[in-house]
């Protein structure tokens, strides 16, 4: 038997093809869509009735009338009773929250860019991204992930969430979860020498959002920040946000020089600094300029945000007391990070701030984003709460030195000879190469790159946009193994032989 004719169209459909994923209704609004919007089905067409589109393409009524109702419910159809449906004109479809087609790849391409400072300032900056891929030896920035307990913490995750209770999934503390404020406390207390309390602390998102915060709250319109030179351009880039300006002030060996800090005047108000490790030359500051930096405060009433990032890594002698232990006129924030010690992508950091602080420090990060995620946040106070921490701190340090010690030994044989001796990193996770040029620097950098080898051109790493960069490199050694570590200086040497020699 014969099919009858199928019944003429309003429209072409030969084009609609419903063989993709998900339901066909979805499908096929989509693509009605897309016409309506492109204009293939101008505003005013009638559209078939859903009896006659259905057999034309082959699919159940069904599925033809919950489309219909689903583009009657984006208003881009509109249905007249005993008159079938119409396509709607464009600027009722414009006005429909609904219409834009959700499978649109890419925003229009004339979309306007904003032209604000702020919105400049950030085309300066190329956020930390760490490579996809395999760990490549001289990562810097990482801590040794491979030792990180992952099955230990995935059962403490389970237990959380075994355990929790409906307010665990709802909006928490803004200043972060109180246990583990008391917990870290506790900690920096006791491991960092660090007088303070619960209720001086904010749980943040990572050391980054404790600097960022700390600008937003501390500078006023037309105040300016400084910061160190070399230094860490993410800090750099964070002060920016909301300082008028941002110097450069030159570090030596005994680091941030606060001479230089002087010439800046009263407008700075803010000052960043990396007392226990400045980043990236790995320089200590020396006791006579943390007493320094801290009268300039005093006299100037500006504050000063201790970045003790990397601090429990000291390779050599005990660890060195934070700054802000040393202020006894309360201009001195605190940040420290749990990347170093747990890894990167937990964001869990905090501020210490003085107490009576830590209500508008909240409501700010609560404006920003509301806390941190209340069940990492629990996770990481029951993985302190019942020793694992300070355990695995410990199994940290020690890694990190032997890495540490196993980068030195191999450069000593295979690279040094060739006339550049790696000075000995006495903290942190990476050392720091000084070099003659940037010209070597570039040629250096790419010499590792095509070794599979990844060093940090400072350059990237820390020079500053209006800063007389420095010439050297970063080379993180916690990321891999000792051993790893040993053939990668071999084949380091091997790739930079010709360039130096
Ligand atoms: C100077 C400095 N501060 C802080 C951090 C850690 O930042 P976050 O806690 O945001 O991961 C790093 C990481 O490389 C750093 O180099």
């Amino acid at each position: 038997m014969n099919s009858p004719p199928l019944p003429a169209l309003p429209f072409d459909v030969a084009g609609i093809r419903l063989d993709g994923p998900g339901p066909l209704a979805r499908q096929l609004v989509e693509q009605l869509r897309q016409r309506m919007l492109q204009g293939q089905l101008p505003a005013g067409a009638r559209m078939p009735a859903t009896r006659d589109l259905a057999a034309a393409l082959g699919v159940s009524r069904n599925t033809v009338v919950r489309a219909f109702e689903h583009l009657l419910d984006e208003g881009l159809i509109s249905s007249r009773v005993g008159d079938g449906s119409y396509v709607t004109p464009p600027l009722a479809q414009m006005a429909s929250p609904l219409a834009r087609p959700p499978s649109r790849a890419t925003a229009p391409a004339q979309a306007p860019e904003p032209q604000t400072p702020r919105w400049q300032a950030l085309q300066h900056f190329t956020p930390s991204r760490t490579p996809d891929g395999p760990v490549r030896a001289f990562r810097w920035g990482s801590p040794a992930m491979d030792l990180f307990p992952a099955a230990l913490w995935s059962r403490l995750q389970a237990r959380a969430w075994r355990r929790h209770s409906v307010s665990d999934l709802a909006y928490g503390d803004p200043a972060g979860l109180p246990a583990l404020r008391e917990w870290l406390a506790d900690y920096l207390r006791s491991a960092r020498g660090l007088p303070c309390s619960a209720e001086q602390i904010l749980i943040t998102g990572g050391a980054q959002q404790g600097i960022a915060l700390a600008a937003l709250a501390l500078l006023g319109p037309g105040d300016e920040a400084a910061t160190e030179s070399p230094g860490y351009r993410s800090a750099a880039a964070a002060l920016a946000l909301q300082a008028t300006r941002v110097h450069h002030v030159p570090v030596d060996a005994e680091g941030l020089r606060p001479a230089a800090l002087e010439a800046l005047g009263s407008r700075c108000r803010l000052l960043y600094v990396t007392p226990s490790h400045q980043f990236p030359t790995g320089v200590a500051m020396s006791l006579q300029r943390r007493l320094d930096l801290l009268a300039w405060a005093r006299r100037q009433q500006a504050w000063i945000l201790e970045d003790d990032y990397d601090s429990e890594y000291r390779h050599v002698g005990l660890p060195l007391a934070p700054l802000a232990s040393l202020d006894t006129a309360g201009r001195t924030l605190y940040v420290g990070s749990l990347s170093k010690l747990m890894f990167p992508g937990l964001r869990l950091g905090y501020l210490v701030a003085p107490p009576a602080w830590l209500p508008t420090l909240a409501r700010l990060r609560s404006v920003l984003d509301r806390h941190s995620a209340c069940m990492d946040q629990q996770v990481m106070a029951a993985f302190i709460a019942e020793g694992h921490f300070l355990r695995h701190v410990r199994r940290m340090r020690r890694a990190a030195r032997e890495r540490r010690d196993a980068l030195l030994d191999a450069w000593g044989r295979h690279i040094a000879p060739l006339g550049l001796p790696l000075p000995a990193p006495e903290a942190g996770l990476h050392a720091y190469l000084p070099l003659p040029s940037a010209a070597l620097e570039q040629r250096l950098t790419e010499a590792a790159v095509r070794a599979r080898l990844e060093v940090g051109a400072m350059r990237r790493v820390g020079g500053l946009p209006d800063s007389s960069a420095r010439a050297g490199l970063v080379l993180g050694f916690a990321a891999v193994s000792a051993a790893g570590l040993g053939d990668a200086v071999a084949r380091l040497a091997q790739a930079w032989r010709p360039e130096i020699g």
